[in-house]
Parts: C-alpha cells; structure tokens; sequence
C-alpha cells in the first residue's frame, strides 16, 4: 500500500502484477471456505469457466468437479433464466457493486432438477483491480420457496375454485335443457333426415362441455373420503382396459410392474380418476412416437406405496414443469388443464403427495405416494 502510495505520490506508474502474497492469501481464503461451509462454493475465470468446485457444489448440484472445471458456468442455468438475460445481469450486477449478496434465483441439477437457491457471489480483483473473475456461494432455499410457492397456489387455488363451481353450475342447468331440445328435435326429424349430422353434431360438442363442467366441479367442490377396500392392481388393470378401449393407448405397449394384489383402504373414485389422469396423460405425450412404453409400477414400502406412470415421450421442459399443476393449464388443444389438479388434490385428500420427474427427451414418471395409512388394520 506504501509502496503505491508513493509511486502515485511520485508519478511513477504503480506495479502492475499481483502481488505474489496476495494472490495465495485470496487463494488460501477461498479454500478455507470452501471447506468449512455445506453451500456450494465455486470460483471462475474472467471468461467465466469454472475454476474451482467445492464438495458442497458437488452435493447441491450433483457435478462431480472433475465434469465441471473449465466448463462456462452458464450450463447450470435453466433456459428461461438464460433466455432472459440472468448472465449478464449477474455480471452487471457484481461488477457496479463489487458484489451480490442473496439474489434468489434457480439453477439446474446434473439429473435436469431445478432447484431454488440464494446467490452470492463476489467480484475477485488482482493486486492492480484488474478482475480476476468471481466467486459464487449458492445456497439451497428450495424447502422455503417450495413453502411459499405451495400457501400461494392454495390461496389462489381456494378462489378459482369457488368462482369455478359458480360458474359451472349456471352453465349447467341451461345445458340440460338444449340438451333435450336437440334430442326432441332430432327425434322428430329422424335419423334418415339429411340434418340429422348437424344434431348428432351438436349433442357431440354438448357432452364435451359437460365433461370440462363435470372436471371443474369435482376439482372446486369439496368433497369427504369415502374410504372402502380396493385392491390397486385390479384398479390399474381397469383403468387401462378403459384407456385401451377408448383407443388412447394403440401403439403403446404397456409394463406392468406389480405385486399379485396390493388392497389398500382408499377412495375408489378418486384414486382412479387420478390414475386414469396419469395413464391418459401419459398415452397422450406418447401420441405419434414410435416405441411407444408405458411403465406401471406398484410399490408398497415402510413410508407407504409408491405408484408410478412412467412414458418415454417428448417429456417436459421446466417451463412447463412450473405450470402443470396450476388448473386449466394445458398444452393440448381440447384439454382442459384438469386432470393433474384434480389428481394432486385427490391424493392430497389422502395425506398422499403427487410429484413429478421429467426433462426435455427424458423419460417422465409422475409418482404417487400413499401414506402408509391406506394400509388395511385387517
Ligand atoms: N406424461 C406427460 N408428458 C408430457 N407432458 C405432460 C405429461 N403429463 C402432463 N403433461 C403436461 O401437463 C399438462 C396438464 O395436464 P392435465 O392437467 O392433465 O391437463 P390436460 O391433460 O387436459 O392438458 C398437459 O397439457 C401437458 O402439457
Ligand atoms: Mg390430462
């Protein structure tokens, strides 16, 4: 500091190159932490490759560092957050204030997962100022956003849904009435008649709006468990007898992974409608593809039974995983955005959880857990 002080004072230019001492007293510190701490610690390069990778990167991102180490950084941002700028913010960001402290943001795991996580990361200089590049510490928030995220979509949820079951039960009672009309009138023409498609039309589109109404209130309405005996296996075997019936599932094979009879103590209609929501959806991302697989498996174990839909389709991007569960979001063009809600409440209703794993052209499973309380006492 002297020494630049009175090169300044002088009018000498100032040393240039880093101080030797300085630069390993930077490198000791970021080992230090990088070894004390359980967040994620990495360092990279101006260019910004990565240049060190701690344990706890390896244990939150599932990288090991030999896989990471010379690579940009920008491979663990999920497309939106890249499509929209995040890298260069963070580096607008850290280079006007030196550093970021916190900035909530989501970064992808090794296996596509994204999780939500707290960023902090410091601008490294060289002994001139000159920018060496930055060190990251991520730290895992994902148990708090998944909190947040769930109080906001229930509340959200509580008032669609009433509004919904309103609207659904106006719509309902005139419906009933074209519905006979059309009947009468198609009655009264005859089937010979050359309107007669028009009708056949007409009552067609009719019964499509019923079943949007009909999955509207069984998602708005609340509605106790009736609970009885049923075995899943012969559940799942009809769900698919219904599926193939109704030519869902031509060209898919299907895998059955299950036990010989599993009973469990649950509401039968619910927990069908929900399997029938996985299986169809699945059928459907599979619609086009050649080696078309379904796989169903039932798995009962000490934390409950898992029961999973697994397809090898198109899968699903992050952007879309966000969205799935929100009611009447659909990418299908006669959807109606219901089914997994409709499912996810159902299994919820249960003390059950649905969840998720999918990636662009990986396979996707949905799993069911059943709380061990579905277990017969016998
Ligand atoms: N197995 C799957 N593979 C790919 N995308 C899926 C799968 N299951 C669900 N999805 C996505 O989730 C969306 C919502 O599903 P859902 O609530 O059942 O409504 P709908 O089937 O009427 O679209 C679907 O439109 C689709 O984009
Ligand atoms: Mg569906």
């Amino acid at each position: 500091m002297a020494t630049a002080k009175k090169n300044l004072a002088s009018g000498k230019t100032p040393l240039r190159r880093a101080d030797p001492l300085d630069q390993l007293g930077r490198e000791l510190l970021v080992q230090i932490m990088q070894e004390i701490t359980r967040d994620a610690v990495l360092t990279i390069d101006r260019d910004g490759r990565i240049t060190s990778w701690n344990q706890g990167a390896e244990a939150l991102l599932g990288w090991p560092a030999a896989e990471v180490l010379g690579r940009h950084f920008d491979f663990l941002l999920p497309e939106d957050l890249k499509r929209s700028g995040e890298v260069e913010r963070l580096l607008e960001a850290t280079e006007s204030h030196g550093f970021l402290r916190d900035w909530e943001t989501r970064r992808l795991t090794k296996d596509g997962h994204e999780i939500h996580v707290a960023l902090t990361r410091m601008h490294q200089l060289d002994g001139d100022g000159k920018p060496l590049g930055a060190t990251a510490i991520l730290r895992d928030i994902s148990p708090r956003k998944g909190l947040e995220e769930e109080l906001l979509r229930a509340r959200t949820l509580g008032a669609i849904g009433e509004a919904a079951a309103r609207i659904a039960h106006e719509i309902r009672n005139p419906l009933t009435g074209i519905h006979n009309a059309i009947t009468l009138l198609a009655a009264e023409f005859g089937p010979a008649h050359h309107r007669a498609p028009i009708f056949k039309e007409i009552q067609h589109e009719i019964k499509r709006v019923d079943v949007v109404l009909d999955d509207l209130l069984t998602f708005a309405r609340h509605r106790p468990l009736s609970r009885q005996r049923v075995d899943l296996v012969r559940m799942l075997e009809k769900v698919v007898a219904n599926l193939i019936a109704a030519g869902d599932l031509e060209g898919v094979v299907v895998r059955r992974y299950f036990p010989d009879e599993l009973v469990v103590v649950a509401d039968p209609s619910m927990l069908e409608d929900s399997l029938y929501n996985l299986v169809q959806n699945a059928a459907h991302a599979l619609r086009g593809h050649n080696e078309a697989l379904i796989t169903l498996a039932l798995k009962p174990g000490p934390k409950g039974i898992a029961i999973t839909v697994t397809d090898n389709g198109p899968g699903i991007t992050a952007d879309i995983r966000r969205k799935i569960f929100d009611p009447f979001f659909t990418t299908k063009a006669h959807g109606t955005g219901l089914g997994l809600p409709i499912t996810k409440k159902h299994i919820e209703a249960h003390g059950g959880r649905l969840r998720v794993r999918s990636a662009p052209d990986r396979r996707t499973t949905f799993e069911i857990l059943l709380p061990p309380t579905v277990a017969p006492s016998n």
